[in-house]
């Protein structure tokens, strides 16, 4: 669920929310979520639930890639810009969308979990571990609430247009429903104040 009124409405469109990102430092982010997180190799099996305009492949060596956002707007700027790099889909990410697919290496949502509440992320997470391989991943990124972020953090993460953004407890609290092995940490960023939970769940 997310907010869509005010000046949140305008991130709808793919090149607003591409500048906005920009501008919170997200080249620096995906560098790093793609170095320390991702760790991809050639070849591997990515899949991307809530891919958005899917600019994680501007940070991401030859893949197999497939995208999924409930964004048609997101997903046509994803095959205009990506041609040829992936499979993109406007589609909610099910059981049956994934039925027929070969196992994944990796599973990524990025900025996913904040926007469902704690039903959806449980399925989100069930159907991330029945579509990884063994020793496969999950690896999620969110805005987090921490007791030791600064005030304009806290502030900016609670104007997120997700309407479930989480303390990096609840964050694990959920992850370690699904999978025995959960590693996290609470990154907070000086740029712009923000605080981000990351999340490595494996299989
Ligand atoms: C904050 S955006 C992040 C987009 C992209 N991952 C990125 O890093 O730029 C969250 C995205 O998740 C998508 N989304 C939310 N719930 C979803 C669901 N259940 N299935 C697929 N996409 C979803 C939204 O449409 C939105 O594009």
């Amino acid at each position: 669920m997310q907010v869509n009124t005010g000046l949140r409405s305008v991130l709808g469109h793919p090149a607003i929310y591409d500048f906005f990102q920009t501008l919170m430092g997200s080249d620096r982010i995906r560098r790093e979520l793609v170095t320390d997180y991702v760790r991809p190799v050639e070849g591997m099996r990515l899949l991307d639930i809530g891919c958005g305009t899917a600019r994680i492949l501007d940070y991401l060596p030859p893949l197999i890639y497939h995208g999924f956002d409930l964004s048609q707007e997101y997903i046509d700027e994803a095959l205009l810009r990506y041609s040829g790099r992936g499979t993109f889909r406007c589609a909610m990410v099910e059981e049956a969308t994934l039925q027929g697919e070969p196992s994944y290496d990796l599973v990524l949502a990025v900025g996913v979990l904040h926007h469902l509440d704690d039903e959806s992320v449980s399925q989100l997470l069930v159907l991330a571990k029945s579509s990884l391989k063994d020793g496969g991943r999950l690896v999620t990124i969110d805005p987090c609430f921490d007791k030791d972020q600064n005030p304009i953090a806290r502030f900016l993460v609670g104007k997120d247009r997700g309407q479930n953004v989480r303390t990096a407890v609840q964050y694990r609290e959920l992850g370690c429903n699904t999978f025995e092995q959960v590693a996290g940490e609470a990154k907070h960023r000086s740029w712009i104040p923000y605080t981000h939970w990351i999340m490595e769940c494996t299989r």
